[in-house]
């Protein structure tokens, strides 16, 4: 499965990319408006920090402007993947997009009969939004794991992306599902390296090595 960051803070991609471990990253207008920069500085650092896909949303709301849009998004980086909504006007850009080899990435999508109809598209991504399902008092986790059976089942090529991650344990079971991408805020993504017994342990082996050097500092002095 993997790791994406799902962030327009190019200070936070950057720490994380140095971990070897950063695939991609999501973005959307709520997050990019966060930054204090233009859309296009903020797009074009992201695409130029990272090497694998960056996906970049959509804003216009009607199907030959959005299909526009995305033409202009996808120009940006070769690792660009345009976001369109899970709406009809968003289907019907998508599709042309996709008809011209832009690899879209179908965002907002809460079930597996939406998650279907991206598939048909011939979409790169679907993104289901498990905590936002969660938020409405439904199962997210069930949602994903019938997609990634419903794709599985079907022989769709269209990757999943589990996205509105809130805790470590919704990427084990996201993994556990089947989902091919995972994406999830910098706050979870440096919760994923903590465990409460790898600190002690780390503790231990040096305070123990500090006691050896100085043993063996009173040994060789004597
Ligand atoms: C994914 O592409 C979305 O940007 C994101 O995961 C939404 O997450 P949220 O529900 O935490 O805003």
């Amino acid at each position: 499965m993997r790791l994406f960051l799902d962030t327009a803070n190019i200070e936070e991609i950057r720490e994380i990319n140095r971990w070897g471990v950063l695939s991609g990253v999501t973005t959307n207008p709520t997050l990019v408006g966060k930054e204090g920069l233009t859309p296009e500085q903020v797009w074009k650092d992201i695409l130029a920090e990272v090497d694998g896909d960056v996906s970049l949303e959509t804003t216009e709301p009607q199907a030959p402007a959005m299909a526009e849009e995305g033409r202009r998004l996808a120009a940006m980086g070769d690792n660009a993947v345009v976001k369109v909504p899970m709406t009809p006007a968003g289907l019907q850009a998508g599709s042309k997009l996709v008809d011209e080899g832009i690899r879209i990435n179908v965002t907002l999508v809460f079930s597996p009969a939406q998650a279907i109809l991206a598939a048909e598209i011939g979409a790169y991504i679907v993104s289901p939004f498990l905590g936002r399902i969660d938020d409405a008092a439904a199962d997210g986790m069930h949602a994903l794991r019938q997609i990634c059976q419903v794709y599985d089942v079907q022989g769709y090529d269209t990757q999943v992306l589990a996205a509105s991650l809130r805790h470590p344990m919704h990427i084990v079971d996201a993994a556990l599902a089947g989902a091919d991408i995972a994406t999830m805020p910098y706050e979870v993504f440096t919760k994923l390296v903590k465990h409460p017994l790898t600190e002690q342990g780390l503790e231990k082996f040096q305070s123990d090595w500090t006691e050896l050097r100085k043993k063996l500092g009173s040994t060789e002095g004597a």
